[in-house]
């Protein structure tokens, strides 16, 4: 839908909610999909033979990019044990899949200053999720860890020494960020080529696959009468490829799980490939029905060149819910969160990431700036959403900008904000159901803007009602990460 400046200039006070121009199909814009009214047959799954799917949640904690509002007072520590916690217990209690952390490698950057409108600072992943797996019983533990800047020796051991503490509830998100920037963290200045960014990843992962299966089932013996405590073979082995050339003995049993659950969230054509051939989970940033679906089909598709199917990869896409007791409240808490989420000064900076350039002289409130993009300047750095296409970028935003008569903010609270899922319990937990049942997803991970208890309304209120419709489960059923995802032992472990 195409609406000019005069179809709402000059009626309505900057911040207004009511007032602000619809987003496309004429939602506000802080929603991003269309809603569906409480109790509609417009929110119920489309028929399907044989049983319902079943609906996969799984939360992160925000912090990495603008979800999360630490300013908001109901926000305590972002870094805190105590915060992380809390948000893992409110995950398990939902009998959620699965708590996930993200990783940002290097300190963002800012005309030259850290960039801290958004969470700086956070713990490393994996000793955070140790501390996680000795106060919970069931849920899963999955940490972002980049396959640029790490040895699969490492980090095999790692994942192996905390799939046995957790008993089996591991998961790494492989991801292959490569930029200069980060690379200087590393004395390497971003050494790989894009390229063969996913050539290193599949090797790397090739060969913690191997580092895993070192071990088999029996090899820790531990009998005192034969004095014997490993098999003598435990451990043995030998990679000798382009990007690793190692050998030796590896220091980790298995865990119950065979090895990690693996998760994959690039979305280029290498990054579904290595999807298809190697994840069991993909992080997607498709949270519209309408780019999830094609995604979701994509991918299944290529599932069987790998001789694998349909249920062997789970897709759960980012995704928001806000919920409140009626739509209404929940359409203008969501306008709410959404203003704080892209603040006037997270809106210039947004704006600055793409332009190059140094736009503080531009009033949020108004319109685009007049002066030509730098592509080549890169003024806001370490963050992949303003690396590449900015050219592009910013002339499909001055296209928007002016069908739609939006100003500065306006527009990156179109682009940028937004939320998944809005409305009271029940249309939320039939909209996450429609979602899954018409197959753009499997499920969602989802991002609470409040740190540490902004999950609870999800877990109390929405999870009862999936369960009320059996897409949900009422309880964990084994011990594992993989039993939760409906996942079995893979196919590498001896
Ligand atoms: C939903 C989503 C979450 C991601 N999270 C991280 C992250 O936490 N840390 C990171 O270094 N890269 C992250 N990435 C970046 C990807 O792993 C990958 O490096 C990037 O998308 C480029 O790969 P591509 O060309 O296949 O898209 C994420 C990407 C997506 C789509």
């Amino acid at each position: 839908m195409k609406q000019g400046r005069s179809a709402w200039a000059g009626r309505c006070l900057p911040g207004q909610a009511r007032c602000r121009p619809a987003g496309p199909g004429g939602r506000p814009p802080g929603v991003k999909e269309p809603i569906v009214p409480a109790g509609s047959n417009a929110g119920q799954p489309p028929p399907r033979a044989g049983q319902a799917k079943q609906v996969h949640l799984a939360v992160q904690l925000p912090g990495i990019h603008n979800v999360t509002v630490w300013t908001d007072p109901r926000s305590e520590s972002q870094i805190a044990v105590d915060s992380f916690v809390r948000l893992a217990r409110a995950a398990e209690r939902g009998k959620f899949d699965f708590f996930f952390l993200a990783e940002g490698l290097r300190l963002r950057e800012h005309k030259g200053q850290v960039y801290d409108l958004d969470v700086v600072g956070r713990p490393e992943n994996l000793t955070m999720l140790a501390a996680l797996a000795a106060v919970t019983t069931r849920l899963g533990l999955a940490a972002t860890v980049n396959t640029t800047f790490n040895e699969p020796y490492e980090v095999a051991r790692r994942f192996a020494t905390l799939d046995l503490l957790s008993e089996g509830r591991t998961a790494w998100n492989v991801v292959t960020s490569y930029d200069a920037f980060t690379g200087e963290n590393f004395r390497r200045g971003g050494y790989l080529d894009e390229a063969d960014r996913y050539t290193r990843a599949a090797e790397f992962l090739a060969t913690a696959k191997e580092l895993w299966a070192s071990w088999g089932e029996d090899d820790l013996v531990a009998d005192a009468a034969s004095g014997e405590f490993v098999r003598p073979g435990a451990g043995r082995f030998a990679h000798h490829g382009e990007h690793f050339d190692i050998s030796g003995r590896f220091g980790t049993p298995r865990g119950p799980q065979g090895h990690p659950v693996i998760i994959q969230s690039g979305e280029s054509d290498a990054g579904r490939e290595f999807a298809a051939r190697d994840a069991d989970v993909i992080f997607s940033k498709y949270s519209s029905l309408e780019q999830a679906r094609p995604f979701y089909q994509d991918v299944k598709r290529r599932l069987a060149a790998y001789g694998r199917t349909h249920d062997d990869l789970k897709i759960l896409p980012t995704a928001t819910a806000v919920v409140a007791d009626t739509d209404e409240e929940a359409r203008a808490y969501a306008d709410e969160i959404t203003r704080e989420q892209v603040s006037p000064q997270t809106a210039i900076a947004h704006l600055e990431g793409v332009w190059g350039r140094d736009l503080s002289a531009y009033d949020p409130d108004g319109p685009l700036p007049d002066v030509d993009p730098e592509p080549e300047s890169l003024i806001l750095k370490g963050h992949s959403v303003f690396r590449k296409g900015r050219e592009e970028t910013a002339r499909q935003w001055r296209e928007i900008a002016g069908e739609r008569g939006l100003s500065i903010r306006e527009l990156m609270i179109e682009v940028h904000g937004g939320q998944t899922f809005v409305g009271s319990p029940r249309t939320v937990a039939d909209r996450i159901d429609h979602f899954v049942q018409s197959d753009g997803a499997d499920g969602f991970i989802l991002v609470p803007h409040l740190t540490p208890d902004g999950l609870d309304e999800v877990v109390d209120r929405v999870v009862p009602l999936l369960q009320e419709k059996g897409v949900y489960r009422e309880d964990y059923t084994g011990p594992t990460l993989r039993d939760h995802l409906g996942l079995g032992l893979p196919k590498e472990t001896p």
